[in-house]
């Protein structure tokens, strides 16, 4: 299965590094404008993007399972590092349309699923309704003030935090270690760099509104994806700064080609 550009990349895929993104462009409420297009255009490829599932033709069960298989593999991963053995409430950060929400509710007595685009919620809630313990809330905001400190026993996210300004998802990580309880984890994937491929290296050095404008007008993308790295490096240092530690970061294929990715697990106490 290829993405837009060439490869297959759940929705990951990225670009430019730290302070690359054009500041115009970049902020909250383009990263919402944008999402709020592809959602409603087309959100399953949006989440998961493939040039082979366009225009709605992701076999949704296929879709789904990606995401119980993706929940599953963190589970084991939680329980072998013995993090978050109280499973009470988990988060799932830019949840798109609960394809992991959903999985994770088979392990948490309630999942909250958190998104910036209200096309994809709508979607989340028409494919999930009567799904117990799972419920969707928008967040516009650049942090997580709807959410009491120590709310969840797991914070969940991925394929988020590449698709916006390095500052707002450090702003997120620290927030995912506040509303996070002690003996809680915090469980994201995301890519670290770029790999040495032809594609890597224009993600790598193309500004963020050239990579947008190649996205719409070569590929067809109904709106430009902002794609970034956060090294691992980084997200040691943020979580660290918070409170948090980060444990293990396993290598994840998930990211797409042309990035090499991780799953990182963060614990607090
Ligand atoms: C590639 S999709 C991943 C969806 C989901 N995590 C999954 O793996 O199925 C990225 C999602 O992040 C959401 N998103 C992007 N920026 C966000 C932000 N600042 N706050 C909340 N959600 C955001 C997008 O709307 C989109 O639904």
């Amino acid at each position: 299965m290829t993405s837009g550009t060439g490869d297959r990349l759940m929705a990951g895929g990225t670009s430019a590094g730290p302070g690359r993104a054009d500041p115009g462009r970049s902020g909250l409420a383009a990263v919402s404008r944008s999402w709020s297009i592809l959602g409603a255009a087309d959100p399953l490829w949006a989440v998961c993007v493939d040039r082979e599932r366009r225009a709605g033709s992701w076999d949704l069960e296929e879709f789904m399972a990606s995401g119980r298989a993706e929940a599953e593999a963190a589970m084991e991963r939680l329980e072998q590092l013995g993090i978050c053995p109280v499973r009470d409430a988990a988060l799932d950060f830019g949840c798109g349309v609960g394809r992991v929400t959903v999985a994770l509710s088979r392990y948490f007595g309630a999942v909250t699923g958190v998104d910036i685009a209200e096309p994809m919620l709508d979607r989340a809630r028409s494919l999930l309704s009567g799904q117990p313990g799972c419920q969707f809330v928008a967040n516009d905001k650049p942090d997580l003030r709807a959410f009491a400190d120590g709310s969840f026993d797991l914070v969940y996210c991925s394929l988020v935090l590449q698709h916006m300004p390095p500052a707002l998802a450090a702003g997120y990580l620290r927030e995912f270690v506040r509303v996070l309880r002690p003996g809680g984890g915090i469980v994201i994937v995301v890519p670290d760099t770029h790999r040495r491929t032809p594609k890597g290296f224009v993600y790598a050095l193309a500004p963020q509104p050239l990579i947008g404008f190649v996205q719409r007008r070569v590929f067809g993308y109904p709106a430009g994806m902002q794609m970034h790295v956060l090294p691992a490096r980084r997200v040691r240092r943020i979580v660290e700064g918070a409170g948090a530690r980060l444990v293990v970061s396993d290598p994840e294929l998930s990211v797409g080609p042309h990035w090499r990715g991780y799953r990182h697990v963060i614990a607090k106490g």
